[in-house]
C-alpha cells in the first residue's frame, strides 16, 4: 500500500500518555509499517530531538531544574519545543516526511499543568509560543491504568537506572495525568484518538495502523474526490 504524500506537507503524528503505556514501542513499530509502505519518515521524541532539546532533557528529567517551579519547568519544556520544531519537525513536514514525535505539547499541558501546577492560560501562551502553526494532525493517546504503566516503567528499568524526576512523583499525580490525557482527548476528537494500551503490543499496534489508515487514507479518498 502506497500513502499520498503532498510535497508540500507531510503528516505529524504524536504519541502521548502517562509513565511505561508503550509509547516508544509503538511508534517505532509505526515507523516500521509506513516506511514499508514507501513514505519517508522522521522519528524523534521530546523533550529531545535536537543537540539544544537534548541538553534540556537531560536537566529537565534529572530533576536539577524542579526547584525552579513548575512555572520555569513548563518554560524550559517549551524553549526545548520551539527548537525542535524549528530546527527539525516544521522542515521535515515542510519537505513532505511524516514526523512521528515521542510527547509533544499535550504532555506541558498534563504533565505541567498536573495538581494544579501552572494554568491553563499560561500554558497555552507557551503552547503557541513554541509550536506556532506546526500542530499535530493526529495524536495517538495510549491509556493505561497509572499503576499498570508505573509498574511497567520500572521493569523496563529493571534496577539498572533510576527512575526519572517524573516517574518518582506520587501515585496521585499519575492518576491525574491520566485523566488530563483523556480530557484532553475528549476536547479534541478531531485530532486525539485513545487506544487501549493494556492489550498486547502486537494488538495495539494493530490499532495504531489501522487508526492512521483510516485517517489518511479517508482524507486522501476524499481529496481525490
Ligand atoms: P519519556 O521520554 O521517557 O516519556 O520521558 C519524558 C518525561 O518528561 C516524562 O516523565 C514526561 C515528562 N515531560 C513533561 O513533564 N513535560 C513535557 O512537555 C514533556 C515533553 C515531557
Amino acid at each position: 500500500m502506497t500513502f499520498q504524500t503532498t510535497p508540500e506537507k507531510g503528516r505529524f503524528i504524536t504519541f502521548e500518555g502517562g509513565e511505561g503505556v508503550g509509547k516508544s514501542t509503538q511508534l517505532a513499530r509505526l515507523a516500521g509499517h509506513l516506511r514499508d509502505c514507501g513514505v519517508e519518515v522522521v522519528t524523534t521524541r521530546e523533550p529531545g530531538g535536537t543537540s539544544k532539546a537534548e541538553k534540556l532533557r537531560e536537566f529537565l528529567l534529572s530533576g536539577r531544574a524542579a526547584p525552579l517551579g513548575p512555572l520555569a519547568e513548563a518554560a524550559l519544556f517549551s524553549a526545548a519545543r520551539a527548537d525542535h520544531v524549528a530546527t527539525l519537525i516544521a522542515p521535515a513536514l515542510k519537505r513532505g516526511a511524516w514526523v512521528l514525535c515521542d510527547r509533544f505539547a499535550d504532555s506541558t499541558r498534563a504533565y505541567q499543568g498536573a495538581n494544579g501546577g501552572v494554568d491553563a492560560k499560561t500554558l497555552a501562551l507557551l503552547e503557541r509560543a513554541a509550536v506556532g502553526e506546526t500542530r499535530p494532525d493526529l495524536t495517538i493517546m495510549l491509556d493505561l491504568p497509572a499503576q499498570e504503566g508505573l509498574a511497567r516503567a520500572a521493569s523496563r528499568r529493571d534496577g539498572c537506572e533510576a527512575a526519572d524526576r517524573f516517574e518518582n512523583e506520587a501515585p496521585s499525580f499519575h492518576e491525574e495525568l491520566r485523566q488530563a490525557f483523556l480530557a484532553i482527548a475528549e476536547s479534541e476528537p478531531e485530532r486525539c484518538c485513545v487506544i487501549d494500551a493494556s492489550l498486547s503490543v502486537d494488538g495495539v499496534a494493530r490499532a495504531v495502523r489501522a487508526l492512521v489508515h483510516d485517517r489518511f487514507l479517508a482524507h486522501a479518498a476524499q481529496a481525490a474526490q
